[in-house]
Order: C-alpha cells, then structure tokens, then sequence
C-alpha cells in the first residue's frame, strides 16, 4: 500500500489511478493521459512542470480559461454559506443563476430546469417535449452526440451506442446538414443548396413516422464531437418552419455551443432562430462546477404552472454550480468574451485553411467563431475518410494528436470522426494560436503519409 503521508510521485498517482479509475471511453489498459497539476488561462502543467497550450478548452468546456479567480472566489464564498438544499426550497443562488440565464438566452427562454450534466439536460429535454406535447415520438439527426446516458445515447448517432443497442424506442433518425458531405454534392465539392435539400429529407423521415406522433426533433445547432459540421447558413430556420407547420417542439442543444463558442452567446441566435427548449452545460460554469440546464418558452412552461413537473434529481438546483454560473455568465458579460470570440474566430479559422493549403490530409476546413474543424481524407477528390470507422487504434489521428502533446499541444479530435477539432479559450490571443497552429503543422505531416498519391489538391 502506498504511503498517505508523503507527496505521491506522478509516477504512483499514475500506478495508482490505473488501478482504481475506470476512464471513460478508453481501454482501461491502455494510456491514461498525464498526470496534472496546474492550470492558468489557456495553459496548463504537468507534473513535471512541462506547459501544454489548450486549443480545446478540455472538452470544449473553459471557455473562460482554466483559474478563473472570479468564479474560483464565487464557488468558495458559496460553499461556505451555503453549498447545499434540497431542491424543495429556494436559495438565491438558483434563482439568481435562472435569471442570468434568461437574460443570455434569445426569445422567451425564460424557465430553467437545472441538473449536472448536457447529457441529463437534454434527457429533461425529452422528457419535457414528450409531455407538453402529449406526442410518443422524438427524431435525431445522423451523426449527433447528445450524451451518453441511455435516452442521450439513443438520441445520438455513431458508433458508440451500437454495443447498448436496441436502445429507446421511438427515436427516428434523419439525415443532418452537411455541406461537404452532402449526398447532393458535386464529386469533391460542397453543396450549394444544402438547406433546401437537407430539409426536405428531413420532412420525409417526419410523413414516414407521421408528423403528428413526433414531439420533438433535436439538433446540434453545429454538429461538435461527431465533426464540427456548420450547416447551410439557412437551414435552421427552414428547419423552424417545418416544426411550426406540424406543431412539433424544436430542440437546440448548445451543450457545446452555447455561452459565446461561436461568437453569439448561442448559436441558435447564429442562425436566426429561437427553440422551444433549449440545453446547456459545458461552458454554462466554464466547467469549474458540473451543472446542467434545460430551458423552456414561457408559454410552453406555464402548463407545468397547474400540473405537475415529473422530473428531478437529488441535486437539481445545486446551490454551489448556480453560484458558479451566475459567476461565469458575470465573466463573458464584463470580459465580453462573446465579442471577443466574434472578433478572433476569423483568425483561427483562417489559420485553419493555411494548413488545408499546405497539408493534402486535410480534406474541409470549417467553423464559426472559435470553433472551427479540420477534416481528413485519405483522398479529397472522393472524400474518402482517412481512418475508416472501427479502425483499431492508436490510429493516424491518434498519432497526431499524441505528436501534437508532445510538442505542448492539447488538441481533440471527435471520438467517431475525422475532424480535429480546435476550440480554445475564448480568451486565446493571435499569438497563442500561431504557437497551436506550428505544432500542428509538424504533427499533420504524419496523416499527410497515409493520403493516396493520386488525390488531386
Ligand atoms: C452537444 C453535446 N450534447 C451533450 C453532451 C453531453 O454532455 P455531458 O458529457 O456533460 O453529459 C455533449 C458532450 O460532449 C455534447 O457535446
């Protein structure tokens, strides 16, 4: 048995760890990440003292920066008054925290169901839209990720629920937007009419279920873990028209989106339109604290006014994550960390297509504000997807990433995609973001091996 009463050694917390943590997403005896011990801005250390720059915002979730002294000093102060209460009373941190939330969010997304994660979030969501609708059927996208807790998992599609399957019924799934991989598309081109087209595929999924059966139907604003996929700038509110025309709720989920990530504080706002429900976490508390929120119209909620909301957790309304989102909401307002995100965005999306251009690998590069994708292909003529799914690992993607952390470079790429995916801090400088874009540069040189010598670029 270990000593408790020394400093443990990075080397024994790992040893230790191994045994003890079950990780997720991971074959447990594989690689477990490094040991860390410190974090500042868009930076953080290891054990060793060595810097890594975070171009991911850990899970895309420090959109304010790793340290926030702010939020830091809300969470303390909070914990000393009053950490906890049952959801059966009121404290003013949640209270003060919805309305902090209204205040951001567009239209009359004025009430708040708060729980710990994006996944319960958008579990509520469902939940929700099946009663205020009285409807049993709720419809996905191909290719999103909304969690992974079961209704989540189901509500999401690739290939990590396969092994969970059969999973709820009555969710349908429809195809999504993606301009580059339109099946309209040109040969080795980007649609042009994606909206138009996207959505009356999607309209056929909904007369083949019946479009009065369906409750729901949830979208990724932009599609984030399965590909950072920016849809056609006018098929949201396309999207809209077809929900109003049959009564159907439409569900945004901004878990990775939302709290400025595209240069708005949602990226419904983006796109011109208003949910009916809306779910948040990630960046709702930069992380700091884990909290969930599903918001609902005031018109839709008011039925819950004389009946009552079947839903709730033993942590609902956790007094200490309010504190900590009504702290955070207090950053992007007073740092005006939106604009800024608006303001920068363009420059790492810019940096993006120089690597497209110096790199064959790279097949699209997209995104709004400081959420943008790289795409790699084996081919870019044919799109062929450089790491086929089920490819064992450590693949090429996982080798660039490791090339990049080598270099100080934290960067993800979607568990069942090809997208590296850059999502800083939106506090990140131009400078920072050159020092990610050189080591990128030099760790693309390893997928640049594996593209077909014929592809044309
Ligand atoms: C869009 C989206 N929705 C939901 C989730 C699930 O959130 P959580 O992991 O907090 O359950 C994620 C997580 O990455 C996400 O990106």
């Amino acid at each position: 048995m270990l000593s408790q009463t020394r400093l443990k050694t990075p080397r024994e917390i790992s040893e230790l760890d191994a045994q003890h943590v079950l990780v997720p997403w991971k074959k447990q005896g594989g690689p477990r990440g490094l040991p860390i011990t410190r974090a500042e801005g868009v930076y953080f250390w290891n054990a060793d003292g060595k810097r890594f720059l975070d171009l991911t915002s850990q899970f895309v979730f420090t959109n304010f920066g790793h340290g926030e002294r702010r939020v830091v000093d809300a969470i303390a102060r909070q914990a000393a008054e009053l950490p906890v209460m049952a959801s059966s009373f009121v404290t003013a941190a949640r209270a003060e925290a919805a309305q902090a939330i209204a205040e951001v969010t567009p239209g009359d997304l004025n009430r708040v169901f708060f729980s710990t994660s994006g996944a319960e979030a958008n579990e509520a969501a469902m939940k929700f839209a099946r009663d205020l609708t009285g409807r049993p059927l709720i419809v996905s996208r191909h290719r999103s990720y909304h969690g992974s807790t079961f209704g989540a998992m189901t509500l999401s599609r690739d290939d990590r629920s396969w092994p969970f399957e059969p999973a709820l019924p009555g969710v349908m799934s429809a195809p999504l937007c993606d301009p580059y991989r339109c099946p309209f598309a040109p040969p080795g081109e980007r649609c042009t009419d994606c909206a138009g087209h996207c959505v009356s595929l999607l309209e056929d999924v909904l007369q083949q279920y019946g479009p009065h059966r369906v409750a729901a139907i949830i979208v990724e604003p932009i599609t984030g873990s399965n590909g950072l996929i920016v849809p056609a700038d006018d098929y949201l509110k396309q999207l809209r028209e077809v929900c109003d025309k049959y009564g159907i709720l439409l569900i945004c989920d901004e878990v990775m989106t939302g709290f400025g990530r595209t240069g708005r504080w949602f990226a419904s706002e983006l796109f011109g339109i208003v949910p009916d429900i809306m779910t948040m976490a990630k960046g709702l508390t930069g992380g700091y604290v884990p909290l969930g929120a599903t918001v609902v119209r005031e018109g839709l909620a008011k039925q819950w006014d004389t009946r009552p909301l079947l839903h709730g957790h033993t942590y609902s309304n956790h007094a200490l994550a309010c504190a900590a989102a009504s702290a955070a909401i207090a950053v992007y307002r007073d740092d005006h960390l939106v604009e800024r995100c608006a303001e920068v965005g363009p420059y790492l999306l810019q940096r993006a297509e120089w690597l497209m251009s110096r790199h064959s690998s790279i097949g699209d590069v997209r995104g709004k504000g400081l959420f943008v994708g790289m795409e790699l292909v084996r081919n870019r003529t044919t799109k062929q997807r450089l790491i086929e799914t089920g490819a064992p690992s450590p693949t090429v993607k996982d080798r660039v990433l490791a090339k990049a952390m080598e270099e100080g470079v934290y960067v993800m790429a979607g568990q069942a995609s090809n997208v590296i995916v850059m999502t800083p801090p939106l506090t990140i400088t131009r400078e920072q973001i050159d020092e990610g874009v050189d080591v990128l540069d030099r760790a693309l040189a390893l997928a640049d091996a594996e593209v077909e010598t014929s592809s044309t670029w």
